[in-house]
C-alpha cells in the first residue's frame, strides 16, 4: 500500500493532486469522482460581478494554449450560497481561489468567503494593484507581502498564495509570501505571451497578451518551483503543464509537496485520476511508501548557483 497522503501546513490531503484555478467547474462531478481529488480548487471570485476579456479568448499550438479568459466572477453571494454547499457534499478540502483590485478588498474578500467548508484561500496575485501602478500585485514583492499579510489579519482559514511567473526573481516573491504569513505557495500562474495571425496580421487573442499554459510551459515552472522550494519553508504546490504522473513526480522531486492540473484537464477530464493512479504505480516501482518522501529528493548537486546556469 502507498501512502499518498500530503501535508500543506494545517490540511491533510489524501493525495497531492487537485486541479489548478479556474480549469475545473461543478459539471466535472457528473464526469469524475471528485472525492479521489486530493483537494478542490475553484475560479477566482472577486467582491464584483464581471463578465471576462473580448474574444477571442483561446489560441492553440502543438504543446502550450494561449488564454485570455479574464475573470467571469458570479461574486461571493453566489460562491458562498451555492457553490460551497454544492463542493460540501464531497470529501476533498474546498479552496477558494480570490482576486481583488486593491489590498484592502483582498482583506475584506478573505473575511465574506471564510465560511464553514471553506478549507483554504488561494490568493491570485496575477491580477493589477489599481491603487498602484496597475502591474500584477504578484510582481511586486511588496505588495504580494501586503496583500497576504491583509488576507491573514482577516481570516482565520489558511491563505496559499498564487505567485505569478512573470517576474525575474521568484524567489524573492516566494520569500515575501512567506513573510506575510503564507501557509503554502502554488507556483505558479500562466505565463505572460502572445501570438499573432500572419495572414490576418492581427493578434490571436482579443486582448493582444494573454497566459500560456500547458506541457511546454512545465520546465520553465519547473526551474520555480525549485528556486522556491530553495528560499522558503512553507510547502509548494507546482501547477504547470502537468498532464502526467511523470510531470507530477518531477515537480515533487523539485521541491513540491502537491501539483495543480490546469490544460490537461481539458484535453481529458480524468486526467487528475489518471495521474493518481500512475502515482501509485511510480511508487510501487521505485519502493515508495510514503509520496510526501519524494518532495525535494532529487539526486544531484547541492550547491547550485544561477549565476552557472545563466549561460546557456
Ligand atoms: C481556462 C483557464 C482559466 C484559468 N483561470 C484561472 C483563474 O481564474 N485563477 C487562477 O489563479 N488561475 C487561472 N488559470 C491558471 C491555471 O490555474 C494554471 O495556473 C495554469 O493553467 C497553468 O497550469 P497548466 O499548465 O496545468 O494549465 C486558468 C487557466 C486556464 C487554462
Amino acid at each position: 500500500m502507498v501512502d499518498l497522503r500530503v501535508q500543506i501546513g494545517s490540511l491533510t490531503l489524501a493525495n497531492p493532486i487537485m486541479p489548478g484555478s479556474g480549469t475545473f467547474g461543478e459539471q466535472l462531478a457528473n464526469v469524475i469522482d471528485l472525492n479521489r481529488l486530493g483537494a478542490i480548487v475553484t475560479k477566482t471570485i472577486t467582491a464584483d460581478l464581471r463578465e471576462g476579456n473580448p474574444p477571442p479568448r483561446v489560441a492553440e499550438f502543438k504543446d502550450a494554449v494561449l488564454w485570455s479568459i479574464g475573470i467571469p466572477s458570479k461574486g461571493p453571494v453566489h460562491y458562498v450560497d451555492t457553490l460551497v454547499p454544492f463542493y460540501r457534499k464531497f470529501s476533498p478540502p474546498l479552496v477558494a481561489s480570490i482576486s481583488a483590485d486593491t489590498v484592502e478588498q483582498f482583506g475584506q474578500l478573505a473575511a465574506r468567503i471564510s465560511v464553514p467548508g471553506v478549507a483554504a484561500i488561494e490568493a491570485n496575485v496575477s491580477c493589477p494593484n489599481l491603487k498602484k501602478d496597475g502591474n500584477a500585485f504578484g510582481m511586486d514583492t511588496e505588495a504580494t507581502e501586503q496583500v497576504v499579510r491583509a488576507m491573514k489579519g482577516a481570516t482565520k482559514v489558511p491563505v496559499w498564495a498564487k505567485l505569478t511567473p512573470n517576474v525575474g526573481d521568484i524567489a524573492a516573491l516566494a520569500r515575501a509570501a512567506e513573510r506575510g504569513g503564507a501557509d503554502a505557495l502554488v507556483v505558479a500562474n500562466a505565463i505572460l505571451a502572445m501570438a499573432i495571425d500572419v495572414e490576418t496580421r492581427r493578434p490571436r487573442l482579443g486582448r493582444v497578451m494573454g497566459g500560456l499554459t500547458g506541457p511546454a510551459v512545465k520546465p520553465v515552472i519547473l526551474r520555480m518551483v525549485y528556486q522556491c522550494a530553495q528560499a522558503v519553508r512553507i510547502p509548494i504546490i507546482g501547477c504547470g503543464g502537468v498532464a502526467t504522473a511523470a510531470d507530477a513526480v518531477e515537480y515533487l522531486l523539485a521541491g513540491a509537496s502537491a501539483v495543480q492540473v490546469g490544460t490537461a484537464s481539458f484535453v481529458s477530464a480524468t486526467t487528475m485520476l489518471r495521474i493518481i493512479e500512475g502515482l501509485v504505480t511510480y511508487c510501487e516501482t521505485h519502493a515508495v511508501t510514503k509520496i510526501r518522501d519524494l518532495s525535494g529528493a532529487m539526486i544531484g548537486p547541492t550547491d547550485v548557483r544561477l549565476e552557472d546556469a545563466l549561460t546557456v
